[in-house]
């Protein structure tokens, strides 16, 4: 769909884009597509908003608050199109998904609307758009694509996310995103190791696979192809000088035995999963649809660990779902103190128009809510220090990123448990150094370099 222009797809008047990204890693790595679309087309980045032709916002709908972040920030890109009406004004992701054609009654100054699906017609709409654009021009996720034809302009020369599946079958009762990113659609593996090992070529050394649900990756090609995530994490190990594989987020009801295999014996995988827990309570997972319970859970966690040594865990919690109890979310509790996570995501559950959980009766106060996530984040932040102290002393092999954000003098990077370290040393960006550990807080480490050991 899309408004199509007849005046063909270059914007030879238009001459800089402002790309804003709101929301996941799945959005980080639509962004990148997008600048590489946009650059494709002949447009150039401008440093702000105000300095740019044609303004991107590229949104998130899974809570309320990214929501009223963007609206702040379409308000200010309004003021801008009233000083100079040229400005093309484009809303991308999955708010603009979720909204549909009711996004031009919300913010009439919107000149173009697409979904997370449609990246690659933006072209095609913006052409329209510098032309004046047709009002109530919505691109959907009808013709759903992977990134592979696209060229994309990512952030980093060394790290890169690949993208293996998009879309979701879980039904999570609080989950928007089945209805805006469609049912799950495995990409095929020979494209996936083409694009891995392409990248290698370019000089990446760590990539991110990425899914909403990622072991689950595979079966929808079935029975054509017989695959699962453990093989494709073999494959992309065995790509040469990809030194570091990441991937996220996978589900707990799908993580089997292959895939813990696959990254207990694959050196390139690191020692490091992201498993969202979302409620420690088996009443409340049960009410989620989250089809595990709290022993499976743990079972999980702990043939991982026995696994996969030194394994760092991180998870996303959900606090005060409709019909959460005192007695449910200590429960969460118990099980952030026995798991002992390096990290956590904790969310308010921010009800979804749409979802089966937005109109459960039993709602809780948004006072218990706070009251019991301060309560969860203090508990996370102690396991978490305590985590990290236990570094202190170590020595750990740190993927240089690039200057810390805290101290000019030092450099940061990230370890294999994605722990980052900021550190007194010589390397550039994209090398793999030995650090010693000196000093933790609970989010990040601090150390001094030992000695370059792979360039
Ligand atoms: N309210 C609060 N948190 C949510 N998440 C998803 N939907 C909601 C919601 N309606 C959280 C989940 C998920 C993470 C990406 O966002 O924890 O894992
Ligand atoms: Fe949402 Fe659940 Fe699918 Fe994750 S697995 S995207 S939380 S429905």
């Amino acid at each position: 769909m899309g408004a199509k222009s007849g005046l063909g797809l270059r914007l030879s008047f238009v001459k800089r884009y402002h790309l804003t990204t709101f929301g996941c890693q799945m959005n980080a790595h639509d962004s990148e597509r997008i600048k590489g679309m946009l650059e494709e087309l002949g447009l150039g980045e401008a440093v702000s908003q105000d300095e740019a032709d044609v303004l991107v916002f590229n949104t998130c709908t899974i809570r309320e608050k990214p929501d009223q972040r963007f609206a702040a920030h379409l308000a200010q890109a309004a003021a801008l199109k009233r000083r100079d009406p040229e400005r093309v004004i484009a809303v991308g992701g999955c708010y603009a998904e979720a909204q549909r054609e009711r996004l031009f009654g919300l913010y009439p100054f919107v000149d173009v609307a697409f979904g997370p699906g449609s990246i690659p017609h933006l072209g095609d709409w913006l052409g329209a758009g510098g032309a004046g654009v047709r009002r109530g021009a919505f691109g959907t996720g009808n013709e759903r694509r992977f990134s592979a034809a696209l060229r994309s302009k990512r952030e980093r020369r060394f790290q890169a996310w690949v993208q293996v599946s998009m879309g979701c079958n879980s039904k999570c009762a609080y989950c928007i995103v089945p209805a805006v990113r469609g049912r799950e659609v495995s990409r095929r593996p020979g494209e996936i190791i083409a694009e891995v090992t392409r990248l290698a070529e370019q000089g990446v050394r760590e990539i991110t696979l990425l899914g909403q649900n990622v072991n689950s990756w595979g079966r929808d090609l079935l029975p054509d192809l017989r695959t699962d995530f453990g093989e494709l994490l073999r494959a992309c190990d065995a790509v040469d000088r990809i030194e570091r594989i990441r991937f996220t987020s996978p589900h707990p009801k799908d993580f089997r035995e292959p895939v813990i295999a696959a990254m207990a014996e694959c050196d390139a995988v690191c020692e490091h999963v992201h498993l969202p827990l979302q409620s420690g309570s088996s009443r409340i997972l049960k009410r989620m649809r989250r089809t595990y319970d709290r022993e499976r859970y743990l079972r999980l966690v702990a043939k991982l660990r026995a696994a996969i040594p030194d394994l760092a865990i991180g998870t996303d919690i959900i606090v005060g779902f409709p019909g959460e109890t005192e007695e449910d979310f200590r429960e969460t509790l118990e099980v952030v103190g026995e798991v002992e996570y390096d990290s956590a995501f904790t969310f308010v559950f921010s009800p979804r128009a749409g979802t089966e959980a937005a109109t459960m009766p039993d709602q809780v106060p948004d006072d218990v809510k706070r009251e019991r996530i301060e309560r969860l984040i203090e508990l996370v932040q102690r396991v978490a220090s305590e985590r990290n102290a236990a570094r202190v002393g170590g020595v750990e092999e740190v993927l240089v990123e690039g200057p810390s954000r805290t101290d000019g003098a030092l450099l940061r990077g990230r370890t294999r448990r994605n722990t980052t370290v900021n550190f007194a040393g010589r390397a550039r960006p994209g090398e793999l150094v030995a650090v010693t550990i000196d000093a933790s807080t609970s989010t990040t480490l601090r150390g001094t370099q030992l000695a370059a050991v792979a360039a």
